[in-house]
């Protein structure tokens, strides 16, 4: 088979190994006789295959077991932009929120419904064509959000910004183990799992 060049915004290209040992795994797991596909979700081969990806995760992000969880949770990253105010904003309550880019719009949007979602900066007067540099951050918020890359408008933070010891939350989808970063400096992080780990992020 002739690999073709993908530079899709979304799932990029993965190493032909890992295909094949993904392709090996929907024939047969672990000598069960058994494809992945029919495996019990209880079963023990199959806990120890979702063990084992959380212990990579962890050890990839350069995360601690004893600080950090790993969830695989349904409904994407989107899902998320209600999830994540629904558990951490609440009525009444205020979570400051970096307007960057288009996801970053739908994020606020979305964490209105559940409390103040306040815009600490935003790009939106530059077509999104920057970062802001100048962050209006609130104390007492409960979390501050900014997507760490922008997929539509092709920007990156270079540098997770100072939040004074309010919990850093970011939606990673785009730039997920793509680069080295100090991950303990975020409380939370999430990504849809639809982009594979580790593709490139564009930069502008
Ligand atoms: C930065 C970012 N956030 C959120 C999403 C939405 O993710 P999902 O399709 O998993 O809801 C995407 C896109 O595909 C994205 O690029």
């Amino acid at each position: 088979m002739s690999r073709a060049h993908n530079f899709n915004a979304g799932p990029a290209i993965l190493p032909v190994p890992v295909l094949e040992e993904a392709a090996r795994g929907v024939l047969e797991v672990a000598g069960t006789g058994m494809s992945i596909l029919e495996v019990s979700h209880r079963s023990k081969e199959f806990e120890a295959i979702l063990h084992d990806a959380e212990e990579r995760m962890l050890r990839v992000l350069e995360l601690s077991g004893e600080d950090y969880e790993v969830l695989f949770l349904q409904g994407g990253a989107s899902t998320q932009f209600a999830m994540v105010p629904m558990n951490l904003l609440g009525p009444g309550r205020s979570a400051d929120y970096v307007d960057t880019g288009s996801w970053a719009e739908k994020a606020i949007k979305e964490a209105k419904r559940y409390g103040t979602a306040r815009v600490a900066a935003s790009s939106a007067d530059g077509s999104y064509s920057y970062i802001p540099t100048k962050l209006d951050l609130d104390p007492a918020a409960r979390y501050v959000h900014i997507t760490t890359n922008n997929t539509i408008e092709g920007t990156e933070w270079a540098e997770l910004p100072d939040t004074g010891g309010v919990p850093l939350v970011a939606d990673v989808s785009s730039d997920f183990m793509a680069r080295k970063l100090d991950h303990t400096r975020f409380s939370l992080i999430y990504a849809g799992a639809q982009k594979n780990a580790g593709r490139q992020a564009s930069r502008r």
